[in-house]
């Protein structure tokens, strides 16, 4: 009993978010999820009680039709994403406590991955990996981003359209299973890939680029097969017709201060 209240209690704790990406909560709850129910990034990101727990979409799973079919989405979050938390939570139940101490947060989960099982890295990375995917998106997104962000790219890649060759090119090479990133480290943006569910919060070897993810692409077979097959170009070129830049700007303008 006591170590179930003392682990309660820690989670609670684990509402004061210190992750950099996280702290965009206030922002991105404000700007993203004025009209739902229930779908703060909080909710997507927190331990929910005791438990990490699956929130509902900000839109639902035909909204980003035809660029990504509602079968797709629906089984992508309620089958491959809800597994990610659930097996997340199990995971968390069989570890030493003395590795994570009272806090749960995703930046303290990350920070000491290496320690951890591979089971939380796999499952705390597709669970916040995942997260962040959803709101990335939206009905009528694309385009190209505005202010800061729009600046920051432009004087990183010289010009919109060679960061998103860049960044398709990066998506397109990532051998299997895994994400393509663009990442915020010490005021400059970085392109960057990751294998399985990793990604560039962790600290562990393997993870080439360190940063802040500003964008986030799921380039798994499960995010494009049923309608797309082995053409993850036909899915990533679709993929920008949905990116939610005023997320992206959020998440920038919250990681550069
Ligand atoms: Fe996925």
């Amino acid at each position: 009993m006591e170590n179930t209240n003392s682990r309660r209690d820690f989670l609670k704790k684990s509402a004061a978010l210190a992750l950099g990406t996280i702290a965009a909560t206030a922002v991105v709850n404000n700007t993203l999820f004025a009209n739902t129910q229930n779908t703060t990034l909080e909710n997507y990101l927190l331990p929910g009680g005791d438990r990490f727990t699956l929130s509902v979409l900000p839109y639902t799973y035909d909204a980003l039709e035809p660029h990504i079919d509602k079968l797709t989405m629906e089984i992508h979050h309620s089958k491959h994403h809800q597994a990610y938390v659930t097996n997340l939570n199990k995971a968390l139940e069989t570890i030493d406590n003395s590795i994570l101490g009272s806090n749960y947060t995703f930046e303290n989960i990350f920070d000491k991955i290496e320690k951890l099982p591979v089971a939380i890295r796999n499952n705390a990375g597709g669970h916040y990996n995942h997260s962040l995917f959803w709101i990335l998106m939206k009905p009528n997104g694309g385009g190209q981003p505005k202010d800061k962000l729009a600046a920051a790219i432009n004087t990183s890649f010289g010009s919109f359209d060679e960061f998103k060759k860049k960044f398709t090119e990066s998506a397109m090479n990532r051998f299997g299973s895994g994400w393509a990133w663009l990442v915020l480290n010490k005021s400059k943006l970085t392109i960057t890939s990751t294998a399985n569910q990793d990604n560039s919060l962790m600290n562990v070897s393997g993870i080439e680029i360190k940063g802040t993810p500003i964008l986030a692409l799921d380039v798994w077979e499960h995010a494009y097969y049923l309608k797309n097959q082995n053409r993850r170009a036909d899915y990533i070129t679709s993929w920008w017709n949905i990116v939610n830049w005023d997320a992206a700007e959020s998440l920038f303008n919250t990681a550069s201060k």
